[in-house]
């Protein structure tokens, strides 16, 4: 249904997004994920037709972002960053104004207005003006606003941003909803948060896609190194242990983790590979050779550390 087709944008030198190439099927619910300048932001400003690519283009529906950008737009509801909302204009002013412009038949009008402000939490607040809202209920109206025309893909570039534990919950089941009968790519920084709503991640890194999966692919994919988390009470005797670990057959890397509020511990993440567990080797020959060992442990990557590693590999390669 989405055709990404080696997307770049540069801003002057800075290069926002480099030869994006990604098929997005119809019904998926699609993560981007990405740190601060990854090029999230800019990748959705191309596909909604804010933002002209530098080379490459996208089709959405069939149609081209460069060709038909009208009939593009007329088929996407989409959240931007930062909200265009009009301070002045009351909710449902507002809503109704967005359902004209998106050039809705005015009997539909009323019934969507409806459905949004139901979905969208907004009962309380509907008739209020849009300036007076809290920030959690500006984020709200912007979804509302993005969902009135019941568009089949919507594009929502962090939606949970700046709200409280409570509306994030109720947003990312909103989306989840959402997401049953229609296309939903969303951006955010967090990972939790695309691991659960999503059928699909993307992660992105400096412009560049670092890695397209599910959440269980990618998480299976880093399960191609074992990690052991040692601790050893730090002391003259606790010197050259890393150098001691790094002897043994099977270890690829050892890691230094300590925390600085625990200055009397040593703490090293032994990488190895995934069919050895080198627990007791690497027990029996730190108390061989006199290493204060307190605590070792066979650790389970979480998605967070696969997503700092994809980012950091990229980075150092
Ligand atoms: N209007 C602009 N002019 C110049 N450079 C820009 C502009 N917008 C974005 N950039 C640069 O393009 C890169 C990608 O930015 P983008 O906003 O797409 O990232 P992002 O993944 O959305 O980040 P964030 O998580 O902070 O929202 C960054 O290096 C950014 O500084
Ligand atoms: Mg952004």
């Amino acid at each position: 249904m989405i055709q990404i087709k080696n997307l770049s944008k540069y801003y002057g030198t800075t290069r926002a997004v480099y030869d994006l190439s990604l098929e997005v099927e119809k019904g998926e619910v699609l993560g981007f994920l990405g740190p601060n300048g990854a090029g999230k932001t800019t990748t959705m400003k191309m596909l909604t037709c804010y933002l002209p690519p530098s080379s490459g283009t996208a089709t959405i529906f069939g149609f081209d972002i460069l060709n038909d950008p009208m009939e593009v737009r007329k088929r996407i509801g989409y959240l931007p960053e930062k909200t265009p909302l009009y301070q002045e204009m009351r909710v449902d002013e507002y809503l109704r104004f967005v359902a004209s412009v998106k050039g809705m038949a005015p009997p539909r009008v009323k019934p969507a207005l409806g459905r949004v402000i139901e979905q969208c939490g907004l009962e309380e607040v509907h008739r209020r003006s849009i300036g007076k809202l809290s920030k959690g209920y500006q984020q709200r109206v912007g979804i509302a606003q993005a969902i009135i025309s019941d568009p089949e893909l919507l594009i929502l570039d962090e939606p949970t941003l700046g709200l409280d534990p409570r509306q994030i919950i109720d947003i990312r089941t909103m989306i989840k909803n959402l997401g049953r009968d229609r296309t939903v790519i969303l951006s955010s920084h967090i990972l939790p948060e695309v691991s659960q709503v999503c059928d699909r991640i993307i992660i992105m890194n400096q412009g560049e896609l670092v890695a397209v999966d599910t959440p269980d692919k990618l998480r299976a994919r880093l399960k191609q190194v074992s990690v052991t988390r040692i601790t050893l009470r730090r002391s003259d005797r606790s010197r050259g242990a890393r150098e001691a670990l790094l002897e043994m057959e099977g270890v690829l890397m050892v890691k230094e983790k300590s925390s600085p509020a625990q200055a009397d511990t040593l703490v090293l993440q032994v990488e190895s590979r995934p069919d050895r567990d080198l627990r007791e080797g690497i027990a029996g020959k730190l108390v061989k050779e006199g290493f204060p060992l307190l605590e070792i442990f066979h650790e389970e990557l979480s998605l967070e550390d696969i997503f700092i590693k994809l980012v950091t590999e990229e980075v150092n390669r």
